[in-house]
């Protein structure tokens, strides 16, 4: 086929790469949607991919993945800088040089008896101000598919990057070339112990072997638009977070652009799509799960959201829990370790109405309650299932959510999931203070991962797994974003929907009912609504929350915004020893912070 592009740098890549994997051949991807059509027949006809029933998920398409290879590996992703310190010590660190040499020993002749893809993508609209391009090769036809929709891919990125533009490489190969003749599996990849998600932030490249799933291989996520970019922005004074984009416009038409941050199942795509439950207050998603930010002509911090997708964990969304993304993937969407039902539709746990029998994620049959040899009930959905649609299908995508300036930023929220300590919301006394409780941030792991010692997971910013350098620096960068922001600063929030009481009821309803919580945020930052200073922050009176029509008893509330000094106070040396691990890389206005909490708590 005719090479699209004229780009030297790209040209010299694609040849490199072709002449290490040794590809059957080579293809350049030109994002239509006859490609996506095609690419997926293949699939089909291979039996890696099952269509599902036109008549209830048209366009829709179910992939199981090998049982080895569910889910982000972090414990095989690195960030390979010159020095083990610039990585820092929350990242798996290899010598670039090492790192490289071993990589291609694994890359020599990996994609024999495969076509390698040319994927041109661009993060964030094309042509905007905030946008990069990126170039992933791959020797997975799962991933082109995929990338065609979470990413911008196509002939206009190419034109775009024209003859001397700046892209991002991305080297993925799922890691199993196929001898003459040999057929090959539904899902091919490698052993855990040759999988590398590796990443070179000093010359922004990503390689990436053995993994076909998400994250690890759909390299504009994680890789590129966190890991990466988060290095790049470090050096550029601009900002890339693990964060939900919403626009919330109150009964005046007032809009107020919210950016949130939460570990990895905490709800993140629920409060992206949130149907307010109070009246009059609309809410449109600009993204679910990454912000790139920089600083606009009239100094207010603008967000866009790189994708152009969603990839959602499936267990736990139900018209109860998001109908707004159940309605997203209603069509043309691709579903990969699923239930797949007798009537060729998709299932999965806690999905509203239940499923009689199907064929599980690992394709075997399967009813619900069925019991494995050890008398364990046996999931029909991987826990990690996933959701790949298009972000122009969500009922309430923001009529914005493409502009190329990005939309303004008025609030930065943290948070996770704490069933004690942590109150419904307080906010930040300044942007110092928001900082700390970004950088201070903590969940608690699910009772599957739950083991003594990780009772509390830090997790700064919800980036521990995708921060592209050292996290002391990533703080020091925050404080100098805020310098340069000054009044324009967002304010900054943290919340917790997860309080449970001692008998494990919880205590706050979630879902829509966290409007309310957005309202009081939106109501300070035009000052209006009212507040009280407490030793962790400025909190709500419940007269200050919008609670008409709420089911919350008055006791219940209280609970919630009930400071408790003691058990804060009985947290802090666990945070001196989260920080202690940076050593003297901590930026002195963190320790700074610390001390003056210590005070407040005191
Ligand atoms: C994701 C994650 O897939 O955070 O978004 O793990
Ligand atoms: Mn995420």
């Amino acid at each position: 086929m005719a090479v699209p592009s004229t780009n030297r740098k790209l040209l010299n890549w694609v040849a490199e790469v072709q002449a290490l994997c040794k590809p059957d051949s080579v293809y350049w991807c030109d994002g239509t949607q006859a490609e996506y059509d095609r690419l997926m027949g293949q699939l089909v006809a291979a039996g890696a991919a099952i269509p599902l029933n036109p008549a209830k998920r048209p366009g829709s398409v179910l992939f199981r993945s090998d049982p080895s290879d569910v889910a982000r590996v972090e414990n095989r992703t690195y960030i390979s800088t010159r020095t083990r310190d610039e990585a820092g010590p929350t990242n798996n660190w290899v010598d670039p040089v090492e790192l490289k040499k071993t990589m291609s020993g694994l890359y020599d002749g990996c994609m024999r008896g495969r076509t390698m893809y040319v994927i041109p993508f661009s993060m964030g609209p094309i042509g905007s101000p905030i946008a990069k391009i990126g170039i992933e090769l791959t020797d997975s036809i799962y991933v082109v598919c995929n990338m065609h929709i979470m990413t911008r891919v196509g002939d206009r990125v190419i034109e775009t990057l024209g003859a001397d533009g700046e892209f991002i490489p991305c080297l993925h190969s799922v890691g199993a070339p196929l001898k003459p003749g040999q057929k090959d599996v539904p899902w091919p990849c490698a052993p855990i112990e040759q999988k590398y998600i590796s990443h070179f932030p000093e010359e922004n490249l990503i390689w990436s072997y053995g993994s076909g799933y998400g994250g690890n291989a759909l390299l504009g996520k994680k890789c590129l638009a966190l890991r990466i970019a988060s290095a790049i922005a470090r050096r550029e004074g601009w900002m890339a977070e693990h964060m939900l984009i919403l626009r919330l416009t109150n009964p005046a038409g007032r809009q107020f652009h919210i950016a949130a941050a939460f570990p990895s199942a905490c709800g993140k795509t629920n409060l992206a799509m949130l149907q307010p439950t109070i009246p009059g207050w609309k809410c449109e998603c600009v993204g679910d799960d990454i912000a790139w930010m920089k600083i606009g002509p009239d100094g207010r911090l603008r967000a866009i959201n790189p994708e152009a997708g969603f990839f959602g964990v499936a267990p736990g969304t139900s018209y109860k829990s998001n109908p707004m993304a159940m309605r997203t993937i209603t069509k043309n969407t691709i579903f990969t370790n699923c239930v797949l039902t007798d009537d060729k539709d998709i299932w999965w746990e806690d999905m509203d109405e239940p499923c009689a029998h199907g064929i599980d994620w690992k394709g075997k049959e399967w009813t619900p309650g069925q019991k494995d040899a050890e008398g364990k009930s046996v999931k029909g959905a991987h826990p990690n299932a996933r959701f790949t649609a298009p972000a122009s299908q969500c009922p309430v995508i923001c009529p914005d959510w493409e502009a190329p300036q990005g939309v303004p930023i008025d609030i930065f929220i943290f948070g996770g999931r704490r069933t004690s300590v942590m109150p419904l919301v307080h906010e930040a006394l300044n942007w110092d203070h928001g900082v700390y409780m970004g950088a201070t941030a903590a969940s608690e792991p699910t009772a599957a991962a739950l083991d003594v010692k990780s009772k509390l997971r830090r997790d700064p910013f919800a980036m521990l797994p995708f921060c592209g350098y050292n996290m002391a620096d990533y703080w020091a960068h925050w404080f100098e974003m805020g310098d340069k922001l000054g009044s324009k600063a967002p304010k900054i929030f943290y919340v917790n929907w997860f309080r449970k009481t001692s008998d494990g009821r919880w205590l706050w309803p979630g879902f829509g009912e966290n409007s309310r919580v957005l309202k009081w945020m939106c109501e300070r930052v035009e000052g209006k609504a009212g507040a009280v200073e407490t030793p962790i922050g400025m909190m709500p009176r419940p007269e200050d929350l919008d609670v008409n029509g709420l089911k919350v008893s008055a006791e219940d509330l209280k609970e919630l915004l009930r400071v408790d000094k003691d058990a804060f106070r009985s947290e802090l040396p666990d945070v001196e020893e989260h920080f202690d691990q940076f050593g003297k890389r901590v930026p002195a206005r963190m320790r700074a912070e610390l001390e003056v909490m210590r005070k407040r708590l005191a």
